[in-house]
């Protein structure tokens, strides 16, 4: 794979594939700015060098067609000031206008262009449209780790019309930092996934289980599996298009001697905002109406006592509701578990949106070895590590 590092940007339009994908307040101001800032040296390093850069990326699942909570146009005075000079903003990412602010960028100046998932054709992996893209630059810069499970156009098509490209810092340090736990993982290794997004992690779970000894499941996976297993989940989180594959699931981690803890306890409520009504119940009977949504202390016991003794530590979405305060206990204590055992010398990645923001807000950020901007990415790289997006590197 070829870096940035070693070429040459001066004189030279790149285009670079950055996930962009930060949460916004209702204002559409950024709340967590961690994914654009880890991108920034890729960007400087182009312009430092005498280049100029159009920069593409996602935002959130948008319905194809414009919708203003999705558009990109709101990072544009964040990322101006955090860059020091004026970004351009183009309201589409493909057309003519794109083509003509790309064609008219001198070194230095920076061109961010319109979400792509307002065009159907980047998830479908369409080949015009990825070689839409593929005109607005003369080097393609890959650097949006976060979104290497996603085989889109931007992604896997429009690379392939470049002779040169590259692999950016982000994407790099991510690499190299996943490869530590695939090449030279210490035993005991313990995996701990939680969070919302259930589907992208119920399918690679069973591919990390040759390489992992202990699986600590919270959130929504958690659910998706106490459910397959006759449990009584109220109205919690629960994929179930996924109960047949995680109870295979189960059985795989059985066979394979995997140690499977779920949360036996956990904090319940009727609704996440819920400030007063909680309760703490068996994790396998939670009354109609009632959500768990947080790992109760029987289970925050059990899982500290097992990352305490771990070697190899991967983390991927949170324990619970951790923005509320009510339900932060469980991810709180898997932060501080994990901050501790890397003081002892494991080593621990900690990947996803939430698990980052939710380690920031606990004040663990610097005490993890290292923290991913992927989360399924993440899991998906460590399942199968010649994901297409990489091969398309090559
Ligand atoms: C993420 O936040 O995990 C990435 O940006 C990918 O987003 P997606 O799950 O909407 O594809």
């Amino acid at each position: 794979m070829r870096r940035i590092q070693t070429y040459d940007f001066k004189h030279k339009r790149a285009l670079i594939r950055v996930d962009f994908n930060v949460p916004l307040d209702a204002h559409y101001h950024v709340i967590d700015s961690t994914k654009i800032d880890r991108t920034l040296p890729t960007i400087r390093k182009v312009l430092n060098d005498g280049g100029s850069t159009v920069i593409i990326s996602h935002l959130g699942r948008p319905q194809p067609g414009y919708q203003i909570r999705f558009s990109l146009q709101h990072l544009v005075t964040y990322l101006s000031d955090n860059l020091n000079t004026p970004v351009i903003f183009v309201q589409d990412c493909i057309g003519p206008e794109a083509r003509k602010k790309a064609e008219q960028l001198r070194p230095g100046e920076v061109l961010l262009l319109e979400n792509l998932r307002f065009h159907l054709a980047e998830e479908a992996a369409d080949r015009k449209f990825g070689e839409a893209l593929a005109t607005l630059g003369d080097v393609y810069i890959q650097d949006a780790f976060a979104a290497a499970h996603r085989a889109h156009a931007s992604m896997i098509i429009t690379p392939q019309y470049y002779a040169d490209r590259l692999a950016g810092f982000l994407l790099q340090e991510e690499l190299s930092n996943a490869d530590k736990i695939l090449l030279t993982a210490n035993k005991p290794f313990t995996a701990i996934i939680g969070g919302a997004k259930i589907s992208d992690k119920v399918q690679v779970i069973e591919r990390l289980m040759d390489k992992i000894d202990n699986l600590l499941l919270g959130g929504g996976v958690a659910n998706t599996f106490q459910q397959a297993l006759g449990g009584q989940l109220g109205n919690s989180l629960v994929a179930k298009s996924q109960i047949a594959l995680v109870s295979q699931l189960f059985k795989q981690a059985q066979y394979r001697n995997i140690n499977l803890v779920l949360p036996t306890d956990v904090v319940i409520a009727t609704s996440k905002d819920e400030q007063t009504h909680t309760a703490i119940v068996p994790s396998k009977a939670i009354p109609a109406g009632w959500i768990a949504l947080d790992i109760g202390p029987v289970s925050r016991k059990a899982f500290t006592k097992t990352i305490q003794m771990s070697h190899t530590i991967l983390w991927s979405g949170p324990l619970g509701s951790y923005e509320n305060q009510y339900f932060q206990k469980g991810t709180q204590a898997i932060a501080e578990a994990i901050a501790k055992a890397t003081q002892q010398g494991a080593f621990s990645l900690i990947g996803g949106g939430d698990s980052t923001a939710a380690v920031q807000s606990f004040g663990y950020s610097n005490q993890g070895s290292y923290i991913s901007t992927g989360g399924g990415a993440l899991l998906a790289y460590l399942a199968t590590p010649n994901l297409p997006v990489i091969q398309a590197l090559y």
